[in-house]
């Protein structure tokens, strides 16, 4: 069979991990349990990403907007956060992972913190593989998050107003040294961004997957990135990109 893959892995994934409340509601149980579930999801995919040889895998794991949520699922998804750091730290180390989290991160609770900076800490030499982390995350609070910062840097009087560019503004997000997603996954079949990584997005592949974040495994991870593989990406251009 002829492979007309035109593009090498993706450097860097983002996943919006959707699905969880109806994977629990199919099987008649508590939208937490459906969480709790998507837990070992994350672990799948950062082994695949591993595997497949993808450096940054950001995970869109809470919104600014899902703060509204009932506050028992709200408390729960904290405490599943922490109880994730503490299950799954040694998996970090075993796969030589660097943990990094993008949010309003002021919102989160203390001992959601503790145990992030915690594990940040001690994962902050590894260099190969990044996992990011989405918490408290919105792509507008984001911007509006740059755009502050680079007012208070013209009335410092160290910016020029003309100086405010594209690479200006990229300089001012959460983590500019992040290259921008080339592949974007989402499960259980909505096709909207929800407030994930706007600015970054402008150019990523789109991949929606029927299943629920709960049932996806590393075969649905494989097919993304096939799908992606076979994509032209011409970033307004008329030729295929050439080989990076
Ligand atoms: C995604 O699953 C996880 C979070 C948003 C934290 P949902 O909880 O949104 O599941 P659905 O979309 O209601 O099925
Ligand atoms: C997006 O899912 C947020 C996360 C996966 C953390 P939502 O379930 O919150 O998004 P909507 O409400 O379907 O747009
Ligand atoms: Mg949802």
């Amino acid at each position: 069979m002829a492979d007309n893959r035109v593009n090498p892995v993706p450097r860097h994934v983002a996943i919006i991990m959707d699905g969880n409340g109806r994977w629990a509601k199919e099987r008649g149980s508590p939208r937490l349990k459906g969480h709790e579930a998507g837990a070992q999801s994350v672990r799948v995919v950062i082994k695949a990403c591993r595997d497949a040889g993808v450096e940054f895998l950001t995970l869109y794991a809470f919104s600014v907007e899902n703060w509204s949520r009932p506050k028992a699922e709200v408390d729960g998804l904290m405490r599943l956060l922490v109880r994730f750091m503490d299950d799954q730290e040694h998996e970090l180390h075993e796969n030589r992972v660097r943990l990094r989290v993008i949010g309003r991160l002021a919102d989160l609770p203390d001992v959601v913190m503790n145990s992030l900076n915690r594990v940040m800490e001690r994962t902050a030499g590894y260099t190969d593989h990044q996992l990011v982390l989405a918490l408290s995350y919105g792509g507008r609070t984001e911007i509006a998050h740059a755009a502050r910062r680079i007012a208070e840097q013209v009335k410092a009087g160290t910016l020029q107003p003309e100086s405010v560019d594209e690479a200006c503004v990229a300089a001012n997000l959460y983590a500019p040294d992040i290259p921008y997603p080339d592949l974007l996954i989402r499960t259980s079949g909505e096709m909207r961004i929800s407030n994930f990584l706007l600015w970054q997005l402008s150019y990523a592949e789109l991949y929606v997957t029927p299943v629920c974040w709960p049932d996806f495994r590393e075969p649905h991870f494989r097919a993304a990135l096939d799908d992606y593989a076979r994509r032209s990406r011409r970033f307004g251009g008329i030729e295929p990109e050439v080989k990076r």
